[in-house]
This record gives structure tokens, C-alpha cells and sequence, in this order.
């Protein structure tokens, strides 16, 4: 099903609203969520409304949260977020982080005590909107094995880094530390789709290509992968003083418990070091250097990180944003939710 990225949005947003989450929150969400699918990121788009309705239903979600922004030194703030919808307070802390680098060329910026909050080079992408660079990284629900491991401890623990251009287009990383995101795992069931066995492994630590018999998902390259999610997770939970490594909360289990999540924002004026017009203009000039490599076979062309989002989005502007089948009906129905989320085991059938 193609849907226009204002149908989309506004389904989403009533959505979610409907469920409980006041309007400007469902309004951020919303426009996180399209963001995603609008780049083919649908692990973190539309996919994920029903969960998040539920949870917003069932009081996982605070609907009335106290945001509290706090500066604890020149470059420093802890945003908390009360439990509230992730997106929302993600967002806002980054405004809030890059006010304060465009200040003071630098700003980290903790949020604390959030939900879910997405695919997050939309926060990355605020900040070289506003021609400064954007680093984000969160903490997820434990899922991953570590090196050597035979049961998960850390999350898919994501890391987001995006660069202004000269033009529009941005220089863009947005990974989770796993080999797939467990979005993806998701994706692969809604569309009965077979994974590669390079991705995850089933109840005995055997890698598996049957989606529904996932049971933790694999680092990227090793322990390599594995150090990436550490990292991630001091600077997101234990800098932060939040429940970390496998304590943090689970995003299927306790639907009626708010989660105690962390995000670091860190933001950096270019402005503070090489001059902004110079920055610009050379990550211009490494975009073209990367399009310029000669391709390997099997290749047409070499893209710059965050170029393959930059296609579909310009695809999908033209012939609008691909949905699946369900999930679109699920979003025109009266519908909140099917129930289906809560005390489920994430990697059961
Ligand atoms: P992915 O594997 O699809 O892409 C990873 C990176 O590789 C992206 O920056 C992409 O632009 C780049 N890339 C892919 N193909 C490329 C190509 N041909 N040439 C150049 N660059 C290319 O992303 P992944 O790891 O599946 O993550 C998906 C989303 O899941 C992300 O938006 C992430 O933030 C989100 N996520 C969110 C979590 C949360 O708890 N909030 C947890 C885990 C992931």
C-alpha cells in the first residue's frame, strides 16, 4: 500500500493520540515514525505504532509527564523524561542541546527516563538542520549476546551521527550495534520472510534463519560489535544513573511500567573549529569523493552512509511511501490495539 507522507502521518498521529498520548507528543511521534518509513527505515516507522499504542493504553507511557530540563554545567544538562513517550523528550532535549552548542561550540545532553524513542538520526538530522553535528546513542532492551555469550545482556544500543552538507543532502550514520536491529527480526515476521543466519541465533545459540525462533541477536563483527554496545551503554545508562547491561527494561514485558531508558545527545559547532563554511563545504567535497570510487563488482555505484536512505526517500516522495498491507489497515480501523504485546515474550512466536 503507498500512502502520501501526510496521510501517513496524520494515521499515525491520531493514532496514538486516540491511545492516550497527548497531541503534541503524538505529533513528535508521528513525525519520527514517518521519518523512518519515508527512508525505508520501516523497523522504526509505522510497524511500531500498535506496540506503542498498547503500551500508551495500558499506562507504560506517562500521557502527562513532568519534561525537566536541567544544565548542570556550561556544555552539560540532564533532560528527564518522567516517563514519558521517548520521541517527544529525544527531541526536545536535542533543541535543547543544540541551543547550547551553538553557544558554547559543544553540548552533551543526557535524557533520562524515557520510552522507546525511535529511529534516532531524527535527532542527528535536527541538529545539521541547524548546522551543527549530531551524535546520538541509546540504550535498548537486552537481546544480544555478548562475544563468547550464550544469553543476552546488552541491547541493540544504537549510534547515530550525522554531518551538514552544502546542499540539503547530510552525511549520515544510523546503526544498531547488532548485525540487524530487532526491528528488523519484526519486519521479517510481519512479511514471512526468511532472515539470513548471520543474524541472530535461536534457544540453544545456534544461528537460525526462521524469524520466529529468534531468541538474541549477534554484535557486528564480534567482540568488536560487542565493545560498541558497551560503550554505548555506560555513556547512555551507567553516565546517566540508570538501570544498565541486561537490567534495563524490556519493551514487550510490563506494558503497564513506565521504562527508565537513556539517550546522550552530544552536539559540536563546526563553527568552534575548522569554520562552518569550510566544514560544510569538504564533507560536500568527501560526499563526492566516496560517489567517485570506482565500484566492485556487483556495484553500480559507491554511496555515501545515509545515501541508500536519501534514494528511497526520493522515491518514495515520488510514488509514496510503501506500507504494508496490515499495518495500513491497522491504522485506518478503530482499533487501538489487539493486546497482543503484553507479558509476551519478545522471542516467542
Ligand atoms: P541499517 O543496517 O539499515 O543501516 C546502517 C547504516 O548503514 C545506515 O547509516 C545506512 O545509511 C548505512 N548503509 C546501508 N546501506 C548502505 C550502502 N549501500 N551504502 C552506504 N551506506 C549504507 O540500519 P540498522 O542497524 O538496521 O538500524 C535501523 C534503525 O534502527 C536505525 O534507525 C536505528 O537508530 C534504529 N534502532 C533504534 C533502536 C532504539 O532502541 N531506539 C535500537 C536499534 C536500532
Amino acid at each position: 500500500m503507498r500512502v502520501t507522507k501526510e496521510q501517513l502521518k496524520s494515521l499515525i498521529k491520531n493514532k496514538l493520540h486516540r491511545a492516550g498520548l497527548k497531541e503534541d507528543h503524538a505529533e513528535i511521534a508521528a513525525d519520527v515514525l514517518v521519518f523512518a518509513d519515508e527512508r525505508g527505515i520501516h523497523s522504526h516507522g509505522a510497524m511500531r505504532v500498535e506496540y506503542y499504542a498498547e503500551r500508551i493504553a495500558k499506562g507504560g507511557i506517562n500521557t502527562n509527564p513532568d519534561f525537566n530540563f536541567k544544565k548542570t554545567g556550561p556544555c552539560t544538562a540532564v533532560f528527564h523524561g518522567d516517563g514519558g513517550n521517548g520521541h517527544a523528550a529525544a527531541k526536545m532535549a536535542m533543541d535543547e542541546a543544540i541551543n547550547m552548542a551553538k553557544e558554547n561550540g559543544v553540548a552533551i545532553v543526557g535524557v533520562r527516563d524515557i520510552s522507546h524513542s525511535g529511529a534516532i538520526s531524527y535527532f542527528t538530522h535536527q541538529a545539521a538542520k541547524e548546522n551543527v553535528l549530531g551524535f546520538s546513542v541509546c540504550q535498548s532492551d537486552p537481546m544480544v549476546v555478548p562475544f563468547g555469550g550464550a544469553e543476552p545482556y546488552y541491547g541493540t544500543n544504537p549510534i547515530a551521527f550525522t554531518a551538514p552538507s552544502n546542499d540539503e543532502r547530510m552525511l549520515t550514520l544510523d546503526m544498531a550495534t547488532t548485525v540487524q536491529a530487532w526491528g528488523k527480526i519484526l519486519h521479517a515476521r510481519s512479511k514471512n520472510e526468511l532472515i539470513p543466519n548471520t543474524w541472530a541465533v535461536d534457544k540453544n545459540g545456534e544461528p537460525t534463519t526462521n524469524p520466529f525462533e529468534v531468541n538474541a541477536l549477534l554484535p557486528i563483527a564480534g567482540p568488536k560489535g560487542y565493545g560498541l554496545a558497551m560503550m554505548v551503554d555506560v555513556l547512555s545508562g551507567i553516565l546517566l544513573g540508570l538501570p544498565f547491561g541486561n537490567k534495563v527494561s524490556s519493551m514487550y514485558e510490563n506494558l503497564s511500567e513506565y521504562r527508565h531508558l537513556g539517550q546522550l545527545h552530544i552536539v559540536i559547532n563546526p563553527a568552534f573549529f575548522t569554520g562552518l563554511t569550510e566544514f560544510k563545504k569538504n564533507i560536500s567535497n568527501t560526499m563526492e569523493d566516496l560517489n567517485q570510487i570506482k565500484s566492485a563488482p556487483g556495484f553500480s555505484k559507491v554511496l555515501f552512509p545515509g545515501e541508500n536512505n536519501d534514494l528511497v526517500l526520493a522515491e518514495y516522495k515520488e510514488k509514496g511511501i510503501d506500507i504494508v498491507d496490515e499495518i495500513y489497515e491497522y491504522l485506518i480501523s478503530d482499533t487501538i490495539h489487539n493486546n497482543q504485546y503484553d507479558h509476551k515474550n519478545p522471542f516467542a512466536k
